[in-house]
This record gives structure tokens, sequence and C-alpha cells, in this order.
């Protein structure tokens, strides 16, 4: 896919959660990219908490401009499912930052995110870094919403490896199972960045270390998050460090060429007691089923995270 010489109009659909605030900086330091809005959606925490922090993380990164529309505040069918001991109740681990002084837009993110594309068939890129729930309901709204997309990137699924979220599932396939399965049956044109490789995208204290030299309050906002979620990396997940997993996934929207993808067929588990949100895929071809997704199979972790450091590097010089 060739990127277009203007830069590539952008939706973030998140559910701000520290590495999502991290994505969005990392989206407003790439001038690859014109950050068009956030569609905020249940997921790290309750609705609200992420509305307050996407604005809070725009308006840090000099960008309180940026629309900030909320979204589902549930799932589809399934019980809310927030995640307070990985990312605190507040979503943003021990950070605090400054009230944004913008508000969220009235639109609600279902008709923002239908409306943004439609005005522009073909030319946006929707990446989506929480649980599913509005870009599923925005496509069955409208129904031309999933081939109009440039693309869909998308961070979750657990495919291989054990689930962060149950035994087996990822946790934004998790927390919305069933607008999972719309949304990868939908006919978008969808990579999947999943659980499987962004684990192993880590920063580590040497590069907060790094960044904290530069000082200013982007550098104290990364260094305050990230300290929670490497405790919760630490206890939890037994590693160093802490895994850019939205960062990563929103880095394939400008250079792709860092991933190695693979066309498959994936599917939900919707009805499994214990397998519930676990991403299937038809590796071996097992089913008639067509490749639906392009799954990204190898990625260039460690180029990413050089690219990601001096990207926020570049933020805090210009804050
Ligand atoms: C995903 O789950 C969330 O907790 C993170 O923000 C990320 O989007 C990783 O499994
Ligand atoms: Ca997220």
């Amino acid at each position: 896919m060739s990127l277009p010489s203007r830069p590539l109009r952008v939706l973030l659909d998140t559910d701000p959660g520290i590495d999502d605030a991290l994505a969005i900086l990392l989206a407003l330091a790439s001038p690859e990219i014109d950050l068009a809005a956030l569609a905020v959606v249940h997921g790290n925490c309750a609705l609200s908490e992420a509305v307050r922090n996407g604005l809070d993380v725009l308006a840090l990164g000099g960008a309180a401009h940026i629309p900030v529309a909320a979204g589902c505040d549930r799932p589809l069918l399934r019980p809310r499912f927030h995640a307070p001991e990985v990312h605190g109740v507040s979503g943003l681990g021990y950070a605090a930052l400054p009230p944004s002084p913008a508000a969220a837009v009235a639109e609600h993110a279902v008709d923002l995110l239908i409306r943004e594309v439609m005005a522009a068939p073909g030319e946006v890129t929707l990446v989506a870094v929480g649980p599913l729930t509005n870009v599923a309901l925005a496509m069955r709204k409208e129904p031309r919403l999933a081939g109009s997309l440039r693309e869909l990137i998308y961070m979750g699924g657990a495919f291989r490896i054990e689930g962060n979220a149950s035994p087996l599932a990822e946790f934004n396939v998790y927390a919305d199972p069933h607008a999972a399965q719309i949304v990868f049956t939908s006919g978008a044109p969808i990579t999947i960045m999943p659980w499987d490789i962004t684990r192993g995208v880590r920063i580590t204290d040497v590069h907060i270390g790094r960044l904290l030299e530069r000082g200013g309050p982007i550098a104290h906002f990364v260094a305050e998050s990230t300290r929670y979620y490497m405790e919760m990396h630490r206890v939890r997940l037994g590693f160093a460090g802490c895994s850019l997993n939205d960062p990563a996934a929103l880095a394939l929207a400008y250079v792709p060429e860092l991933a190695v993808t693979r066309p498959v067929n994936v599917e939900v588990e919707l009805s499994g007691e214990l397998s519930v949100g676990k991403t299937v895929a038809d590796f071996l071809g097992k089913t008639d089923r067509a490749p639906n997704v392009r799954l990204v199979e190898q990625f260039d972790g460690e180029g990413f995270v050089e690219h990601f450091l001096t990207r926020i590097e570049a933020l805090i010089d210009r804050a």
C-alpha cells in the first residue's frame, strides 16, 4: 500500500488507557498523520474517565483543538469489563494531568466515525485500539462504512499465545467479542496487530530515563503513567518494562514496512464458557472461510521502540 504525499487522515478509536495515551502522543508527534478525531469507547476504564483522559492527553500534546467524541459505555451484549489493575482507576496510572480547556463534542462517536469516513470514501484510516463496540455499531448503522475505509488497523487478539484478560483471550476482544466478530466479518480491509507481537514490544526504565533527561510535562506524564503500567507488567506478567501495544498498531498506519503480515481468516469465539473472546485464525485452511484480515506475524520491535522514543523526544522539544 503506497502512502499518500499529504498526511494520512486518521481516526483513532480508543479507550485511554496508558498505552492509548502513548499512541495519541505518537500520533501528535508524527507529521505523516493528520489526526482527525478521537472516538472514545469503554474499555480500560469507564467511558467518562476515558473521555477525560483523551481530552487531557491531547491538551498535553498541544492539540486541545482535536475533537473528542464519547461513544459506547458498555459492550454490545456482555457485562462491562474494565482493567483498573492494569491502567489504574483513572486509566492513566500514577499520572495526574491538568484538565483540558476543551470538552467532548456533542456528536456520538459512532456518528462521528460514519461522518468522517463517508465524507472522504477510501481516504480515512481507522486505527482502533480498544474494544470494537463503536466500530461495530457504526458498521451496522452505515453499511457502506466497511467498504469506504482506506484501512482499519486493529490492536487486539491473542492467537498463538495465552490471553491477558482471560487464559485464552486478549483484553480488547474479550471486552466486546460480539463487536469484534461483527467487524472482522465486515469485509473491511483489516490489519490486526495482535498481543502475540505487542507483548514483546517494550520500553523499560532505561528508555524512561532517556525521556526524563529532556524534562517537561510530557516526559513527566510518560514516566508517571508507565511507572504504574510497569508495576503491573512485573507483577501480573512477570517481565520488566511495559508493552507499547497501541502505539505499535498506530505506527502501522504510516510505517507499514515495520511489519510482515499474512492473510488469514479470523473469527471470534462467542459462546465457550472458558474460551469466549478467543480469536481463532484458520492458519492451515481447515475451513472454507476466506481470509478476512492481514495478521501481523513479524514486527521490527526494536526499530519501532527507537522510532517511538525519537518521536516523543521531538514532541517534548516542540512543547
Ligand atoms: C490492549 O488492551 C488494553 O489494556 C491496552 O490499552 C491495549 O489496547 C492490550 O491487550
Ligand atoms: Ca487500548
